[in-house]
């Protein structure tokens, strides 16, 4: 009988700090409950000396309902304070919420992304490389010898060190991952590079220091210019649709032969000619050609028997064309205004 005192004093004291339904629901389970402190007093009785079990029975019995009406009126108590709460207007129901802020991907990594899937589905793997560069691979490796013009046309950011006399830049563009690959893999190959290149020049609406390259190469044997361009069409239809004309255009890369430059359509002229595509009715999205022989010999390769081809997008230009975005520049400068429309 004592016991019973203890476990009524103790539970009528709980529930009166008890303030909120999940706090009464947890009172009623560790009194109340299967387990609770009155159900088990009652689970005993079994165990207890006949004379005593009528008084303690009887004793646990009346507990458990005064503790049942206890609660109750404790569980009225709650919800009316609740009410009271709601209609003194400390809580103000009429408040619009506040919307969460979500975070998003950055427009050029959901354009890297949709064309690492479209390529996937081609068979091609993922790779990546250093943007810090030595310059045998960004020229030398590529056929881009010192003095040679098209080195001006890529005009380089300089590292301040040099080991052994070799000298060390910002990658100017993704090809270096070519010889790199080809160096430490054998055919048949088929993989994707993406990453950031940086080139020294002036900023405008279509020039960046710094942009993002994709970069393609298959080689295996038997592999010709129609896999080049079997792949860099559908490549664009993933991106553009598949109604949208590509051409491949005649092009000089040092270290292709043939070279070409890939076009889509204007989408506004139709290949007309408009001011959105500069006159031309085409926008460039890609070089590409056939693997030099003499890249595939110096990295070891039999170059009669296999051949390749490679490819290097500009994500940036293709983010800009599929979003109708007329400014380069908006992509790196973080305007959240900019940001949150993608
Ligand atoms: N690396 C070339 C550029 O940046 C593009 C290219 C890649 C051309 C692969 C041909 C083959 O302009």
């Amino acid at each position: 009988m004592a016991e019973l005192d203890v476990i009524r004093s103790r539970a009528l004291s709980e529930l009166a700090a008890a303030d909120s339904q999940q706090a009464l629901d947890a009172w009623r389970a560790s009194y109340l409950g299967r387990q609770g402190a009155v159900t088990q007093v009652l689970r005993t009785l079994g165990s207890l000396p006949a004379e005593e079990r009528p008084k303690i029975g009887a004793g646990a019995n009346a507990l458990r309902r005064e503790l049942e009406e206890a609660l109750d009126a404790r569980e009225r108590d709650v919800k009316a304070a609740a009410m009271a709460a709601l209609e003194s207007g400390s809580i103000d129901v009429s408040l619009p919420g506040r919307r969460g802020l979500t975070g998003r991907l950055h427009p050029i990594t959901q354009t890297i992304r949709d064309m690492l899937a479209a390529l996937g589905e081609m068979g091609f793997q993922v790779a990546e490389g250093p943007e810090v560069e030595w310059e045998y691979y960004n020229f030398d490796a590529l056929r881009i010898p010192e003095h040679h013009p098209s080195r001006d046309t890529q005009d380089t950011f300089w590292v301040d060190h040099a080991a052994d006399g070799r000298r060390v830049l910002l990658r100017t563009q993704t090809s270096p991952n070519q010889v790199r690959f080809m160096e430490t893999h054998k055919p048949p190959i088929r993989v994707a590079v993406p990453g950031r290149v940086y080139r020294y020049e002036a900023t405008d609406a279509t020039h960046e220091w710094m942009f993002n390259q994709i970069e393609l190469l298959a080689v295996d044997e038997g592999i010709n210019m129609s896999h080049m361009k079997g792949t860099l069409t559908q490549m664009a239809q993933a991106l553009f649709g598949q109604d949208r004309p590509v051409r491949f255009r005649c092009h000089y890369f040092p270290f292709v032969e043939p070279g070409a430059e890939v076009d889509i359509q204007c989408d506004l002229c139709k290949g007309e000619g408009c001011r959105s595509c500069g006159n031309e009715g085409w926008l460039e999205i890609a070089g590409a050609g056939m693997v030099h022989r003499e890249i595939l010999e110096n990295v070891g390769y039999d170059a009669d028997r296999y051949t390749g081809f490679a490819a290097g997008f500009g994500v940036e230009r293709i983010a800009m064309l599929r979003h109708s975005i007329d400014d380069i520049r908006h992509f790196f400068t973080n305007d959240l205004r900019f940001l949150r429309q993608f």
